[in-house]
Order: C-alpha cells, then sequence, then structure tokens
C-alpha cells in the first residue's frame, strides 16, 4: 500500500496548550475529542485565573471600582463575540451555558409565541439531541408538529427532500451547520435561503463550526445562530445566543430573576431591555472572560489558516483510515469538516475507544448525542476522531498505529 504523502502543516501551535505537553499513561497524548471539547492554550486559562485574581466582582449591581471593572469586561466581552460572528450590534448577543442552553432559551421563549397548533417545525436527520429535544418538549406544549429533512446514503441532505417540507406551515427550521457525529457540512445558505422564501425563521446550531471557519451571521441571513465557548478553546459552561435585534427584541422573558426586570412588584414586573432580558441571574463572568481570550486566541492565528489546516490534516486522516482493511467512513462523501466517523468490522466502537485509549489515543465513540442519525444508518454508534487547529500528522499515525493494535487484538483486519 502506497501511504498518502503528509502535508506540511499550516500550524504548529500544540506548545501553546499545557495539557497537550503532560504525557499519559507514559505517552504523548493524541487527543482527537476535540468535538466534545478542546483543549485550552495558556491564554484563556491566564485569563480566567487573572480575572479571578484582579477583577473579580459581580456586574451591574456595584458602584464600587471592581464592581465597573468586571461589568466592563464582561461588556467587552460580547463585543468581542459580536465581532467574532459579525452581528450587527452588540445587543444581538445573549451570552447562555452553551449551545443547548441557548437552544433551550428559543424554543420556550420563542416558541412559545410563535408556534400554535398544526405549525410545522422542520429539522433535519443530522441534529444533535440538543436542537431536537427542546422542540420536542415545545412543539407539545404548542400543538406544533415536527418534520424531519432525511440525509442521502452519503451523509448529505437531501436538499430535494428538505425543499419538499418547506410550506406556509413552516414556522421554524433547525439546522446543524456542521455535523458533530459526521463532520458534514451543511450547505446552510441555501437551506437558510429556503426557509427565508417561506417566511420561517432559522435557528443554526453553530456549536461545531465556530472554531473551524469564519461565520458570518449578517452573510448567512439566519434569525438565530448558537454556540459553545468550550469547542473553541474557551471555558465550559459558557455560551452565545446570537438573535437577529427585532427577533430578540419582540421575545418575552424565559427565566426570571435579578438583572432581567426593569421593575418590580408583586402585582406585576416589567422586563429590561435586550440581551438583559435573557440573563437572569449572576452570570457566568469568569466564562465570559474567557471565551473573549478564546475568541482573541483564534483570531490571532487566523481561522483562515486554521480552516487550511484543519481541511488538508482531515484530507490525510480520511485517506489513511479508508485503507484501514473492513473499516468504513460514515459520511465519507459529504463534504466535511473536522471530524471523520468510522465503524470498524468485528470490533464495537467502544471497545476500539478503549483500546486506542490504552495506546494515548482519545477518540469518542458511540451515538454522539444523535440517535436518530445512528438509526438512519443502522449503527449503534461510530468511532470518531475529531480534528483541532494543535492536531498535526503524529497524531494520525499515533491514532492508525492503535487501530491496528486493536484488529491484532480481535484477530481482524489483515490480522484475521
Ligand atoms: N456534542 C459533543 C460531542 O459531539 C459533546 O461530543
Amino acid at each position: 500500500m502506497n501511504a498518502p504523502l503528509a502535508p506540511a502543516p499550516v500550524l504548529d501551535v500544540a506548545g501553546d496548550f499545557p495539557i497537550l505537553q503532560r504525557p499519559l499513561r507514559g505517552r504523548r497524548l493524541a487527543y482527537l475529542d476535540n468535538g466534545a471539547t478542546t483543549q485550552k492554550p495558556a491564554s484563556v486559562i491566564r485569563a480566567i485565573s487573572d480575572y479571578y485574581e484582579h477583577a473579580n466582582a459581580n456586574i451591574h449591581r456595584g458602584v464600587h471600582f471592581l464592581s465597573q471593572h468586571a461589568t466592563d469586561l464582561y461588556d467587552e466581552a460580547r463585543r468581542g463575540v459580536q465581532q467574532f460572528i459579525n452581528a450587527s450590534r452588540a445587543e444581538e448577543i445573549v451570552f447562555t451555558s452553551g449551545t443547548t442552553q441557548a437552544i433551550n432559551l428559543v424554543a420556550y421563549s420563542w416558541g412559545r409565541d410563535n408556534l400554535h397548533p398544526g405549525d410545522e417545525i422542520v429539522l433535519t436527520e443530522l441534529e444533535h439531541h440538543s436542537n431536537i429535544v427542546p422542540w420536542q418538549l415545545i412543539a407539545k406544549q404548542t400543538g406544533a408538529v415536527i418534520k424531519v429533512a432525511p440525509v442521502m446514503d452519503s451523509g448529505e441532505i437531501d436538499l430535494e427532500a428538505y425543499h419538499a417540507l418547506l410550506s406556509d406551515k413552516t414556522r421554524l427550521v433547525g439546522m446543524v451547520h456542521i455535523s458533530n457525529a459526521l463532520g458534514v457540512i451543511n450547505p446552510v445558505n441555501t437551506m437558510i435561503q429556503a426557509a427565508r422564501r417561506v417566511g420561517a425563521a432559522v435557528l443554526v446550531d453553530g456549536a461545531q463550526a465556530v472554531a473551524h471557519q469564519p461565520v458570518d451571521v449578517q452573510a448567512l441571513d439566519c434569525d438565530f445562530y448558537v454556540f459553545s465557548a468550550h469547542k473553541l478553546y474557551g471555558p465550559t459552561g459558557m455560551g452565545a445566543l446570537y438573535a437577529r435585534y427585532d427577533v430578540l427584541n419582540a421575545m418575552g422573558p424565559w427565566q426570571g430573576g435579578g438583572d432581567m426586570i426593569h421593575t418590580v412588584s408583586f402585582q406585576e414586573s416589567t422586563y429590561a431591555p435586550v440581551p438583559q432580558r435573557f440573563e437572569a441571574g449572576t452570570p457566568n463572568i469568569a466564562g465570559a472572560v474567557g471565551m473573549h481570550a478564546a475568541i482573541r486566541y483564534v483570531k490571532e492565528i487566523g481561522l483562515d489558516r486554521i480552516a487550511q489546516h484543519e481541511t488538508q490534516l482531515l484530507a490525510y486522516a480520511t485517506d489513511q483510515l479508508a485503507a484501514v482493511p473492513g473499516l468504513t467512513i460514515i459520511g465519507h462523501h459529504a463534504p466535511r469538516a473536522g471530524i471523520v466517523s468510522f465503524v470498524l468490522d468485528g470490533i464495537h466502537p467502544h471497545d476500539l475507544g478503549t483500546i486506542l485509549d490504552a495506546e494515548g489515543v482519545a477518540i469518542r465513540a458511540g451515538h454522539h448525542c444523535a440517535m436518530p442519525l445512528m438509526t438512519r444508518f443502522g449503527i449503534p454508534g461510530t468511532a470518531r476522531a475529531s480534528l483541532a487547529l494543535y492536531n498535526t500528522e503524529a497524531d494520525i499515525t499515533a491514532l492508525i498505529g492503535a487501530l491496528d493494535k486493536a484488529q491484532e487484538l480481535f484477530g481482524t483486519g489483515h490480522h484475521a
């Protein structure tokens, strides 16, 4: 077999990530579980600890120096997110605990007021559970109905079927930008335009997209775009909802508490302007600071270079994996970013994940919170290698070597 040549890496930044310097089980760690969460560069870790060492106070409440300083950092973080995804104003950014909370916010607040019996919510078969279950919950309450656009064997959305599902009954279309389970990139521009033609609102789940390619919400022309900080080299428990200003401003509150009100009496309360209306209680201030530091880190390197680096490495990994006997890549023939998902004859993905771990290779195995998609492909789950900007050819070599070891243990592949 002629192994494909490894590309010259565009980036060499593993040194920025303290955890990647730590040997695991006496080996260099090949961390290929970035779809689950990315590692954090020293600059993000430092920004969070600096915040607690030098700036910690509650925001919007105190007249004292630290409270003002913390408020400034929080507001700057919001502007950082705004610029990162090219939202037209900072008020269009609501801080959330992550993608899941952002989708739940939209489902409850927007869904409660805008969905009526017989209205249709169109989702795709590629969705993560977090872009399915909140819609099921609100559909039950409102009488709305969920329709699902199927994927083809290639892993791509069946666009013809998608177009056929859209009608004047469609109130909302929810679509993943890049599938967490297969890495498939949805043709979101085409899908959003079609949804808008029937007057539907559009929510895009960008959890797997923002770290891999530039995102411009104005160019996309979606109503909602959601993502998490922790898949973008930032902290866990932090994320953002972008919502078009007029849509957000028309939405009622979803969680009540401090900071989201204008006035309160026992008879009635009035609510703060957006985005505060959706940020009840003390927010994750350190999380916002950390997310801002992560955005700065990514911007400094440049998303175009990150995309180039990962595209090259993904093509290399895909070629190497396709040459492994008995290995099938799910979603092989679709445009993909950052992720390669596969099954191996005779070895359950969970067993594979365990053997790879013993070889110093971290991947994710299972249904990837996308059970309907696994059902569609008739498999219980996959093994998934997901890339980040610090991965290199050495990680792919470790993966391929570990797969060979697994096949040797199971007596499969060319060891059969
Ligand atoms: N949604 C995350 C993943 O795909 C956790 O692994």
